[in-house]
């Protein structure tokens, strides 16, 4: 079956290394080597790393490190990938068919959804609805009940959530945990913002999905909160009889995670260099939110604020007259005449939304959000 564009995707590839100010980044501002350096990363150590073909599931050494992030998981569990964009992607070739029905909470990613549906499985979306208070939302649960039947085999959710930074409580995540082990389906919970929640206090954990149910995966990768995006590593945590089928699928895709990424990874993941590259990252988020909560204030009623708290994102409706605008037209004339990306809810899964990137320099932020409002006033 022909697979859809990858509208998000398509659009960052080709625009971010393009315009004056990238508003659609996803992660925060990426760190260098140098940085990394700067926080005790042993530099001249890559120095020395062959530039071979690594352990293709991961090194034991990584994976036994990552395992600590998951209670009683062991390195059986764990799956190194490419991002964490091949581990969703693996998955859904390992549980998804023709015939198979997926139930995605929206807006996402949309990565897993697209790629089911190119597998030919039916795709049910089901929406977050954004709360009376400007920082909540809400499943709607009485939909995604419905939704989950006999054919379910995947439940797919990002959490927190891309783009909302809605996070699910304990008890949420346990309910959809539930719903999945009475169909039999299985959940994949893709935490690449789980360090990311703004207000968390250093040291203090967000509920992941691990561990509620016998057919859970939980994906994460260092794209995000970790700052690392381009050192392309992500992991998978599941059942081991699935990790392995997930391995031998990933034979046929990248076949094994960079040599140089390993030492990275086994750096950035280290509990005390974590939290700090976590907090790294909450700063940036904390400060950029509060330039965009006043921002927002100042754009006569055109944008209504929604509080994020977590993730790296301002995820707020555009209106025009009072009603939802075009947002991907407001995304293309933005770039064309301000060099300003922004994405467009549409391609995340909710039109009428704009997704601002939180996680650039303050500064590049704030000249971001004076060319929106040029474009809010003068564009059209
Ligand atoms: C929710 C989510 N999952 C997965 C990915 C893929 O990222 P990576 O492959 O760099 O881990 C992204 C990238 O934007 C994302 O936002």
């Amino acid at each position: 079956m022909e697979m859809e564009t990858f509208d998000l995707e398509r659009q960052q590839s080709l625009w971010e290394h393009r315009v004056d100010i990238n508003l659609s980044e996803s992660g925060v501002e990426p760190l260098t080597l140098a940085g990394l350096a700067a926080l005790g990363f042993d530099l001249d150590g890559l120095h020395s790393v062959p530039l071979e073909y690594i352990q293709s599931n991961g090194t034991p050494e990584l994976r036994s490190q990552l395992a600590g992030h998951y209670a009683g998981a062991t390195i059986e569990n764990l799956l190194v990938t490419t991002g964490s964009a091949e581990a969703n992607y693996v998955a859904v070739q390992v549980l998804v068919g023709p015939a198979d029905e997926v139930v995605a909470i929206v807006p996402n990613y949309l990565q897993v959804g697209l790629a089911a549906r190119g597998l030919g499985a039916m795709v049910r979306d089901i929406p977050l609805l954004p709360g009376a208070d400007e920082s909540t939302w809400s499943l709607d649960w009485d939909a995604f009940e419905d939704a989950v039947g006999e054919r379910t085999k995947l439940i797919y959710l990002s959490h927190p959530n891309n783009p909302t930074g809605h996070v699910f409580t304990p008890p949420e995540l346990d309910r959809i945990a539930a719903a999945a082990e009475r169909v039999g389906a299985w959940v994949l919970s893709d935490e690449v913002y789980r360090g990311a929640v703004h207000d968390l206090a250093p040291g203090e954990e967000t509920p992941g999905m691990w561990g509620r149910g016998e057919r859970v995966v939980a994906v994460s990768s260092l794209s995000k909160a970790y700052g690392l995006p381009g050192a392309r590593l992500g992991w998978m945590a599941g059942p081991p009889e699935f990790v392995e089928r997930c391995w031998a699928r990933r034979d046929f895709t990248t076949i094994a995670p960079a040599a140089l990424s390993d030492p990275i990874a086994r750096f950035a993941t280290e509990p005390l260099n974590q939290e700090r590259l976590f907090e790294r990252a909450r700063r940036m988020m904390r400060t950029n939110r509060a330039t965009f909560r006043d921002w927002t204030g100042r754009q006569d009623g055109a944008i209504a604020y929604r509080e994020p708290r977590a993730g790296a994102y301002g995820f707020v409706p555009l209106l025009e007259n009072g009603r939802p605008a075009d947002c991907a037209a407001f995304a293309e004339r933005l770039r064309l005449n301000r060099s300003v990306l922004l994405v467009a809810g549409r391609w995340a899964g909710m039109p009428g939304y704009l997704r601002f990137g939180l996680g650039v320099e303050p500064e590049a932020f704030a000249e971001g959000l004076g060319r929106v409002e040029l474009e809010l006033r003068n564009g059209g």
